[in-house]
């Protein structure tokens, strides 16, 4: 798991001063999940950049937020024997696929580039396999966000909310003056993330015993039992129409005034911005109730093509992703802040500072924790686990009791 302590020297980290990329041309197939207006926007930063390298980039889309469809995708590709040269993958899931002897590692290139020295150690861990880099990260991601309509809010005469009483408090004063208080998309990946929220703000020590330790007391007791209640009255404050939604479209419920709040990583902030909406002024971030950083780091794998052409590719590749240049580019699209800690945040907003004032401050007191719904905590199978427990409850009326007793036994039985 994470090393937090790491993290914290990583933060500490002197700049380094990086020579210019050698590496130019090949050939790669990039099979990502980036179909919203801003992702789209961010992929295409380093589709562009790889282009103006000499490279040919064949795009590789799979719609579906979160990722799960493109990972089906996936696994039907290594299975066929024509695995894409880079993918979109993260956290355990990098060193599950390298335990099946999948991927290709670029650790000349890092080496070359002294990738060590410009990313949190424990990073940079997830992205190794056996000492060796296989993978390259683009960014890190904040979930634990609340992205605000102000104009919606001031209707009612409200404050952004800083603890789950006040925000139900807020959401009821909406209710009752006609207002859709929360826009969700009830897709399991997108229940859980907000479930995630909630742990949280229970404390991140209850958050890493339940959600990242698995331990059955975190996962089926009292703590649990409240978290479930705070979810169910969530639930109650989603317009009829939200199964199904996808992420981008509850996101543009916020910014058209018909809902007040969405909970969602700040991959949200990408959509705002391709819209040409200012943060503080058309749109607020707020994180959700609690004191804590749940982290979502995204990073392209290798996976073991043959021919010089595309093993060039990766390489040309791994070497831009890592790129200050292009970790400012991108990261300014894509609403999360570069992976790397050497990149100076002039240009980013508000909210990209708020993310990385938090990062720090969480690190020190043991508050950074990597997001479940997300995938940088605990295998697939055990992420299914749960995604299947919180999305039975949100579309049923089950006690959280019941929810908190299925969830540990829902565990159990996938370790
Ligand atoms: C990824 C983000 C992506 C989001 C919605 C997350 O799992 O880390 O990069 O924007 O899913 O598709």
């Amino acid at each position: 798991m994470l090393s937090v302590k790491s993290l914290m020297t990583a933060v500490a980290v002197t700049a380094l001063l990086m020579p210019a990329s050698s590496y130019a041309g090949g050939t790669v197939e990039v099979l990502h999940w980036w179909t919203s207006g801003g992702e789209a926007k961010a992929v295409g930063t380093l589709k562009e950049a790889f282009e103006k390298k000499g490279g040919t980039w064949i795009d590789s889309p799979i719609a579906g937020g979160g990722g799960d469809a493109a990972m089906t995708a996936l696994r039907a590709r290594v299975m066929a024997g024509n695995p894409p040269a880079a993918v979109q993958l993260k956290g355990p899931g990098i060193q599950e696929w390298a335990d099946q002897g999948s991927l290709n590692d670029v650790e000349d290139v890092a080496k070359a580039e002294n990738w060590d020295s410009v990313l949190p150690p424990s990073l940079a861990s997830i992205m190794k396999y056996k000492d060796k880099y296989v993978a390259a990260p683009v960014n890190i991601h904040r979930v634990d966000w609340m992205w605000v309509n102000p104009t919606v809010l001031a209707k009612v005469g409200a404050e952004v909310p800083t603890t789950w009483e006040e925000f139900n408090a807020v959401a009821d004063k909406l209710k009752a003056a006609g207002i859709t208080p929360l826009a969700h998309g009830g897709q399991p990946w997108q229940d859980a993330t907000v479930f995630e929220t909630i742990v949280l703000s229970q404390g991140a020590d209850f958050y890493r015993k339940a959600l990242v330790e698995l331990d059955q007391d975190a996962l089926s007791g009292e703590t649990m039992v409240k978290v479930f209640d705070q979810l169910r009255k969530l639930r109650g404050y989603v317009d009829p129409g939200f199964s199904g939604r996808d992420w981008n479209l509850a996101t543009a419920m916020v910014m058209n005034g018909e809902a007040a709040f969405q909970i969602m990583g700040d991959w949200a902030k990408g959509e705002f911005l391709a819209a040409g909406k200012v943060p503080g002024k058309d749109f607020l971030c707020a994180p959700t109730p609690g004191n804590g950083y749940i982290f979502n780091a995204d990073s392209f794998a290798f996976f073991k093509v043959s021919g010089e052409d595309q093993v060039e590719g990766q390489k040309v590749l791994a070497s831009l992703i890592m790129s200050p240049e292009f970790q400012e580019t991108f990261n300014l699209a894509k609403g999360s802040i570069p992976a790397r800690t050497d990149v100076g945040l002039d240009k980013f907003d508000s909210c990209a500072l708020k993310s990385h004032e938090d990062l720090t401050a969480s690190v020190k007191n043991n508050a950074f924790v990597p997001s479940m719904a997300h995938e940088m905590a605990i295998p697939r199978t055990v992420r299914g686990e749960f995604l299947d427990v919180v999305t039975n409850f949100f579309n049923s009326d089950m006690s959280s009791a019941d929810a908190a007793k299925a969830l540990g036994e829902a565990v159990k039985r996938a370790q």
